[in-house]
């Protein structure tokens, strides 16, 4: 068990990649605490995870807001008494070039994309810190390490931010041994992407931009988060670690 004795909570974890990682996390023995806002598909995953022997527990969750991240500590630590892994997961997409792009969707997309791990990491390090250390891993995207054709301005924008964002904390944290890793999917057939691959073509344009010829599936992602969060990454700070099939090779 690569994660026994350890807690995690993970944002955004109600539905695709992030139920994905936390059933994984699960698997590996991880008490996970699932942070969402979606409190019916939350506690789907949690009682998947309960049937299969798991440990999860549901807490609501809105990443754009500091009173609910401390709350969230707050219910961590009366359930579990510590944390040792975040994954700040919670995303979102909104599909608008930056030439017509509402204001209004430019203000929620750095709100949950980039203040939401900002907010996620200021609330976790002082509980991190009492537990002697942990880890923490940012989802970002290929989109945080190139300017991605297919995407949207905003969307690299925030995710660019994230992989800095990481690169701060595992320099300052360091101290605490609290690492901090990010890591850059390509594109993953899950409920963000479900609008888009209404269209075959949109869905066969991202498949041939990958070298491996195939898009990530949720558990290409959950296994390298869970690589990361595990002891066996214990030398591994401030990288960022594509899970791309070779795209930002190209
Ligand atoms: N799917 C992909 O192709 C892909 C590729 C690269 C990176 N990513 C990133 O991976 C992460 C997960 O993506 P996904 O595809 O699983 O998305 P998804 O839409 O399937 O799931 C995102 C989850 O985040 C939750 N969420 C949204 N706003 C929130 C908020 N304010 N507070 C709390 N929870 C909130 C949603 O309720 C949902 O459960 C995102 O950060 C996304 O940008 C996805």
């Amino acid at each position: 068990m690569r994660l026994k004795n350890k807690t995690a909570l993970i944002s955004g974890g109600a539905q695709g990649l992030g139920a994905a990682m936390a059933k994984r996390f699960a698997e590996e023995g991880a008490f996970v605490f699932i942070g969402d806002l979606k409190a019916e598909a939350g506690g789907e995953t949690v009682d998947e995870i309960k049937k299969k022997g798991g440990r999860a527990f549901f807490i609501s969750l809105d990443v754009t807001g500091d009173a609910s991240w401390k709350a969230a500590m707050e219910a961590v630590e009366k359930e579990a008494g510590r944390l040792d892994i975040l994954v700040n997961n919670a995303g979102i997409n909104i599909r608008e070039p930056i030439e017509v792009m509402k204001v209004e969707s430019l203000d929620a997309m750095l709100a949950v994309n980039v203040k939401g791990p900002f907010l996620g990491v200021k609330h976790a390090i002082p509980l991190l810190r009492r537990g002697g250390g942990g880890s923490i891993i940012n989802i970002s995207s290929v989109c945080g390490l190139i300017g991605h054709a297919y995407t949207t301005e905003a969307y690299t924008v925030t995710k660019g931010a994230v992989t800095l964002l990481t690169k701060s904390i595992a320099v300052r944290y360091a101290k605490d041994n609290i690492r901090c890793n990010s890591i850059h999917p390509s594109t993953v057939d899950t409920p963000l992407m479900q609008q888009l691959f209404k269209d075959p073509a949109r869905k066969a344009e991202r498949i041939g931009e990958v070298p491996l010829g195939r898009l990530a599936t949720d558990l290409d992602v959950a296994n390298a988060v869970l690589f990361l969060a595990s002891d066996e990454a214990a030398f591994l700070n401030g990288v960022a670690l594509p899970v791309d099939g070779g795209t930002t090779a190209d």
